[in-house]
């Protein structure tokens, strides 16, 4: 599924809907992990390409959530 760049935003995890990050050009359902769409004041529905990299995890933990499409 493609998902356009300006409709990321809309997947924001908030009033049940589902919470989405890009990440190098994929687009990943973290929903289990944002909760009202906020993950240690990480808010979804953005791509974090270039943000992900200085987190203390690094960029490794996205391979554990599903990849839902491509950005657009
Ligand atoms: C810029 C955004 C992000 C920030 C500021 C951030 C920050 C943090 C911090 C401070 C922790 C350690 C405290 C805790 O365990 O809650 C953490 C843990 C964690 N984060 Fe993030 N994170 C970000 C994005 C992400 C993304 C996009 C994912 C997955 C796709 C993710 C997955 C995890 C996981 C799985 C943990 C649990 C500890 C672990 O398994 O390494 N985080 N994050």
């Amino acid at each position: 599924m493609k998902i356009p760049k300006k409709s990321l935003g809309f997947y924001n995890g908030r009033d049940g809907q589902k919470a989405f990050i890009a990440y190098k050009g994929k687009v990943y359902d973290v929903t289990e992990l944002y909760k009202d769409g906020e993950h240690n004041s990480c808010i979804a529905g953005n791509d974090l390409t270039g943000v992900l990299e200085m987190m203390p995890h690094g960029d490794e933990v996205v391979s554990r959530y599903p990849v839902v499409g491509e950005l657009e």
